[in-house]
């Protein structure tokens, strides 16, 4: 019996189900993949910000065929070899000596379980938590209370999940209306202080957020994460980085915390998507020594049948090898830099747009906006502009796919992208700008 189309069987994600008619992948090596008529396109959004190795990184694979050789499967009730040798790496890559890692099915479940261990090592099972407006942490219900994501909308409401919003440390726009972004970073920073004070700091558990660039477009100054940092510290609430877009090189450190060295130290942090590559589902809470500590007596009544699945974390350890015997970390720094100066040059021919962000490593935010004065966005948030979906379908035509979010270009190519393919990429940029925002080119 011939297969029906895709699109008549599957219920597919953020998306609406009758205008879903995407080609089929059927191969993908390195930054590309392949469509079933031959195409060949360059991934230049890791697909979700998770393909960092590229795809079909070839020491993932094999790990992955050795260990469904041994072992494919083993509930978390026994010990397993690359759960154990993956918990030891992540615990060292991030200096989080003496604590542990709980590992997860990917980024929403990490999340939900960070806050879930940080209210039970706080002695809160109801202590409120801190996130912020225009934030992703997930999409199950939980994670879309913790997300100020206007896309869920009223479907979970914060308030009943004991969430409170806060506005973000978003400099192009600051909700302080302050003109330098290092001060409206320090405002931000400091409004979250002010809340855990006003609820009194024993009712507050956590505050979770991404610690510089965000996956709805926001790169915080460098002035927040270590203020918040710093807050969150005095009144002993716990600090959770969701690192699950932002680890693994993206911002050009294992994790973008690093970047502020210890005094951005978190106490949890969370991670996803680059941890295996995306070569198999796999999520991670990691917990500081304290917070361990703390839990360490405790019944801990919580898991997920594939919690630690063994497959999964033998790619997982493969992934953090080649991370670093690649160099991997260092390249994204070096190129995201290179990539964000280009951006820059771009901002200065092509008026439409307004803003560029990011750059610490292969991650880039391009806001583009109707006036630079006003700086109205090119649609109202989180609306995609019409010119700018025809953009997309240019590049794609030209063999490249970019990814898109609302008026935001977010540019994060895999950490191995080739030099040559990544200008040619910008240039193609360069000459869709133009042609599709000529007014303002
Ligand atoms: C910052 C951040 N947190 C959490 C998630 C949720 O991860 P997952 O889709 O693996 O549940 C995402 C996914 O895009 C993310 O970008």
């Amino acid at each position: 019996m011939a297969t029906r189309p895709e699109r008549d069987t599957v219920l597919h994600s953020w998306t609406v189900q009758a205008r879903w008619d995407a080609p089929t992948v059927v191969g993908a090596s390195g930054a590309y993949f392949v469509l079933a008529d031959g195409r060949r396109i360059l991934d230049f959004s890791s697909q979700s910000e998770c393909s960092n190795l590229g795809h079909q990184h070839p020491a993932v694979v094999a790990a992955i065929k050795a260990q469904a050789d041994r072992l494919c499967y083993i509930a978390n009730a026994w010990g397993a070899e690359p759960r154990a040798a993956l918990a030891d790496r992540l615990l060292e890559r991030s200096g989080f000596q003496g604590g542990r890692v709980f590992f997860t099915l990917g980024g929403a479940d990490a999340n939900e379980h960070a806050v879930k261990f940080a209210r039970l090592a706080r002695g809160l099972p109801l202590g409120r938590v801190f996130t912020r407006d225009r934030s992703y942490h997930g999409a199950t219900y939980a994670t879309m209370a913790l997300s100020g994501d206007a896309r869920s909308g009223d479907a979970a409401r914060p308030a009943a999940y004991g969430v409170e919003h806060v506005p973000p440390p978003y400099a192009y726009r600051c909700p302080w209306d302050s003109r330098d972004a290092e001060d409206c970073g320090r405002r931000a920073a400091e409004y979250v202080t002010q809340r855990i004070k006003a609820h009194g700091a024993a009712q507050v558990a956590a505050v979770l957020m991404e610690p510089n660039a965000g996956t709805n477009g926001i790169v915080a100054p460098d002035s927040y994460w270590p203020a918040l940092r710093a807050g969150t510290r005095a009144h002993g609430v716990l600090l959770i980085a969701d690192e699950v877009m932002s680890g693994f090189g993206r911002c050009g450190e294992w994790f973008a915390w690093q970047r502020y060295g210890d005094a951005g130290r978190p106490d949890v942090m969370t991670l996803a998507k680059g941890l295996t590559g995306a070569h198999l589902p796999l999520g991670a809470v990691v917990l500081s020594a304290e917070v361990a500590a703390a839990l360490e007596h405790e019944m801990l009544q919580t898991g997920l049948t594939y919690c630690g699945h063994p497959l999964s974390c033998a790619a997982g350890l493969a992934a953090v090898e080649a991370y670093a015997a690649e160099d991997l970390i260092t390249r994204s720094r070096t190129l995201g830099r290179e990539m964000f100066t280009t951006l820059q040059l771009l901002q200065e021919r092509h008026r439409v747009i307004g803003e560029v962000r990011g750059g610490h490593g292969l991650f880039a935010v391009v806001e583009l906006v109707r006036d630079r004065a006003t700086r109205e966005p090119l649609a109202p948030w989180p609306q995609l502009a019409p010119a700018l979906a025809a953009l997309l379908r240019d590049a794609l035509d030209a063999g490249v796919s970019l990814a898109a979010r609302g008026n935001l270009l977010l540019l994060a190519p895999p950490l191995i992208i080739e030099e040559r393919a990544l200008a040619d990429t910008l240039g193609l940029l360069d000459r869709l700008l133009a042609r599709h925002f000529p007014s303002r080119s």
